[in-house]
């Protein structure tokens, strides 16, 4: 097996499934607060993603019984919307993931709940840095690791952990597919990129130690030791010159497109 390179056709598919996975994250953002449900935004984003005539990709993916993934304090990722709701304080992940024309889109963000502690601020804004020091890193010829070892370091930098267990993906018309992105590791090892590769950053990264615990429900991850997690997921394009984010949204301080000088 090998990394899928899209074609031009693919990558306009892959921009607006990108496109709709943004505006997901985008059009809650004024639902999310104390007294709501993670139930009733599970349904929201639903509604909104097929009535756009997608498909919400979570939804039955190996059994996972809702549309999107909310992930609350502890929880590491793969959070069960349910009925319990929200209150001061959360900080909760939202991952969205779309299905548009045969293409995938899958993206996350923090939202926090009326106002967060000083360590949930800091870790929420320390997990952001290391996507965006990792994205604006990404260009063909550099390898996966080099990107891996900047995440971890920014993040264990600040006495954080990364998570291992979980990882960011190829991603195309097949929702996770090659390569495997490590957000820890050694520059200089893991797959070169190449210009049409398409692939998910999503690092994982807790308050406490790195190790996690899957709860009964099969899905749900959580920190073993009980601390904060945060998580932060873009899907990205390789380009000739550097990267495209697809999910980028209109809250975001970060170019669209970053080109960098060709290598001498
Ligand atoms: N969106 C997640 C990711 O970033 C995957 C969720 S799969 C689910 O890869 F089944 F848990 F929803
Ligand atoms: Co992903
Ligand atoms: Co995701």
């Amino acid at each position: 097996m090998s990394i899928s390179i899209k074609t031009p056709d693919e990558i306009e598919k892959m921009r607006a499934a990108g496109r709709l996975a943004a505006e997901v994250l985008e059009m809650i953002e004024p639902h999310i607060k104390a007294g709501v449900t993670t139930a009733e935004i599970d349904q929201i984003c639903h509604d909104y993603i097929v009535a756009r005539n997608a498909y919400p990709a979570p939804l039955n993916y190996h059994g996972f019984p809702k549309s999107v993934c909310t992930s609350l304090n502890h929880v590491v990722c793969h959070g069960i919307p349910n009925e319990k709701p929200l209150k001061d304080g959360d900080i909760m992940n939202l991952d969205v993931t779309v299905k548009l024309d045969g293409y995938h889109g899958d993206t996350s963000k923090m939202f926090v709940v009326g106002k967060p502690s000083i360590l949930a601020e800091r870790l929420i804004r320390v997990t952001q840095e290391s996507l965006y020091q990792a994205i604006k890193m990404v260009r063909p010829g550099i390898r996966t690791g080099d990107f891996a070892a900047v995440i971890q370091k920014h993040a264990e930098g600040h006495g954080y952990s990364i998570v291992r267990e979980y990882c960011g993906h190829g991603i195309g018309a097949v929702f996770h597919e090659e390569p495997q992105i490590l957000h820890y590791g050694t520059p200089g090892t893991g797959d070169v990129l190449e210009a049409g590769m398409c692939f998910t950053i999503e690092p994982m990264v807790n308050a406490g130690k790195r190790h996690t615990k899957l709860m009964k429900d099969g899905w749900t991850v959580l920190t073993k030791d009980r601390s904060l997690s945060a998580q932060w997921e873009h899907t990205l394009l390789v380009t000739e010159t550097g990267v495209e984010v697809l999910t980028l949204r209109n809250d975001e301080d970060l170019p669209r497109v970053i080109e960098h000088a060709a290598a001498s």
